[in-house]
């Protein structure tokens, strides 16, 4: 039994919660409307009913008043009630003689001012009514509801009453105006407010059409083509419509952001993974090669060099490897070592290897200290940065060129400046010049006879500054390529006054 109540309760609740807002609205509103006028016409009703009411009693009271007044003139007979016609009594008056309680005597004042004599029933129906001057409610036989008092004044008790039809026809017309104006006003207010409803919901419905839009969209595959935005009417934020729409188009302008990126991220694993198989590939398969030859014995290819190849090939490979695990490792955030160092004996002794690397060029280190150029960093990471710059500078560039290596330390940050006098890098790979592979067709950018690298030296260098808390930059035109790295200087040492401030000093340079 419960467990059914139960059932019936939870569908309900569940009807009305599947109700639309419109009609939830519509309901609601309707409902209120309802009540506030019951109540109003209810108050006015009862007032109105009080107030008439008590001027009935007052008038009964006066009737059975003048009754008294009328009787007291009259003698004899004890059941004479001919002064009702003499005292002004309105039509419908009853007035009734009492003896022990009891009528004796009865008649009424008819249209035509004559007197009519109270039936036995009626007589009856007045029965019992205490000549205390309390009014009271009878229902006369023929006559219907009349209001009642009795009085006894000095020892003649009387009985007179008015009837109660004016007032009672007064509230029932009342109660009927009341009604229709209430209907028409409330069927006139249903409507205006159901259009209202709707009309203020439609922006809510647009907005709600381009969430199903969107939601139909493929975002799970391939490129993310423009979504639909909340068209500008409906994102004006001074409306509840306008902030969801808004809303609505914040969250899509963040799901496409988010899917592009994804996209991008996607994209560039995809490139660097093919990259990356790519770059192995070609040493596995020379090293396949020279081993294919090798089996067809000596008179193809001299085992020496062969033996020469091969370990070349494994080394660069070893070498491929060792940077791609780097650049993983960077990628992952794995942390690096913290030592405080200093950078201008770090850049120095790059600059002393680098120059016995490539005797052809013609190198320079110029310090501009203003304050010592310590950072803290992973000292063999930093060198590899120092390294891999130097290396380009040497390797994609002709002999004969002047590389200058500048430290600068300002208060806050040290600077490594890479400059060359070389072709440059070529404008279209400059704006990828630190990503992964990217590197100029082998044959314009190296040397005849050198090996061709896998692209990979600036976007180590690039991640390794990045990690430290620095930045990398590049500058290139034919005959002015410069990189730059700033770092900021360790805690600590950045307000210290520099006491030997070295302006310039020169490493010796090779013709
Ligand atoms: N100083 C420079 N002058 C001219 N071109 C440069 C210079 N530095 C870099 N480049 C160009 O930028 C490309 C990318 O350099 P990066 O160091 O990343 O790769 P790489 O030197 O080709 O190979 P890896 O350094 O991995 O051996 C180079 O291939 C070269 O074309
Ligand atoms: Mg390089």
């Amino acid at each position: 039994m419960t467990t059914r109540q139960d059932r019936h309760r939870a569908a309900a609740a569940v009807r009305w919660r599947g109700r639309s807002l419109r009609a939830r609205l519509l309901l609601f509103t309707s409902a209120t409307l309802i009540v506030v006028c019951a109540a109003m016409a209810l108050t006015t009703v009862f007032v109105q009913r009080a107030y008439l009411l008590g001027n009935l009693d007052q008038r009964v009271t006066d009737a059975a008043e003048r009754s008294q007044g009328g009787l007291q003139r009259r003698t004899g007979d004890a059941t004479d009630l001919g002064f009702l016609t003499e005292r002004g009594q309105p039509a419908g008056t009853v007035a009734a003689r009492l003896a022990d309680g009891k009528v004796i005597a009865a008649e009424m004042v008819t249209e035509d001012s004559h007197l009519q004599v109270l039936t036995a029933a009626q007589r009856t129906a007045l029965g019992g009514i205490p000549t205390d001057g309390s009014r009271h409610t009878r229902t006369i036989p023929g006559l219907g509801t009349y209001r009642v008092t009795a009085i006894s004044g000095d020892g003649v008790p009387v009985l007179a009453g008015l009837p109660m039809d004016d007032v009672q026809d007064m509230i029932n017309g009342l109660v009927l105006g009341e009604a229709v104006i209430a209907a028409v006003g409330l069927a006139a207010a249903g409507c205006v407010t159901a259009v209202v409803i709707r009309r203020q919901l439609r922006p809510l419905d647009r907005v709600a059409a381009t969430a199903v839009e969107v939601s139909h969209a493929p975002l799970d595959r391939g490129e993310v083509t423009a979504l639909t935005r909340v068209s500008a009417r409906d994102t004006d934020p001074a409306t509840e419509a306008g902030q969801v729409g808004a809303a609505l188009n914040r969250m899509i302008d963040h799901v496409e952001t988010s899917l592009t990126e994804r996209q991008r991220t996607e994209e560039r694993m995809r490139r660097f993974l093919a990259d990356a198989s790519h770059e192995l590939r070609t040493p596995l398969a020379s090293i396949a090669g020279y081993a294919e030859l090798m089996n067809h014995g000596t008179e193809k290819i001299e085992p020496q060099l062969a033996w020469r190849r091969v370990s070349a090939q494994s080394e660069r490979m070893t070498g491929l490897v060792e940077d791609l695990l780097l650049l993983a490792r960077l990628d992952e955030g794995r942390p690096l070592e913290a030592a405080e160092l200093n950078l201008a004996t770090l850049v120095a002794e790059a600059v002393w290897d680098a120059q016995a690397a490539g005797g052809d060029h013609a190198w320079q280190l110029a310090l501009r200290l203003d304050a010592p150029a310590q950072v803290v960093g992973d000292q063999a990471r930093l060198h590899q940065v120092v390294a891999n710059l130097l290396a380009n500078a040497r390797v994609h560039t002709p002999s004969g060129t002047r590389i200058t290596v500048v430290v600068e330390a300002t208060d806050t940050h040290c600077v490594i400046r890479v400059r060359d006098n070389g072709p440059g890098i070529p404008p279209g790979l400059l704006p990828s010049v630190f990503e992964r592979f990217t590197r100029a067709d082998a044959s314009r950018s190296r040397l005849p006879g050198k090996e061709s690298g896998s692209g990979l030296g600036l976007a180590i260098a690039a991640a390794i500054t990045e990690a430290h808390g620095g930045r990398i930059d590049v500058e290139s035109e034919p005959g002015q390529t410069e990189f730059a790295i700033e770092l900021p200087l360790a805690a600590g040492r950045r307000t210290e006054p520099w006491a030997a401030s070295t302006p310039t000093s020169l490493m010796g340079h090779k013709p």
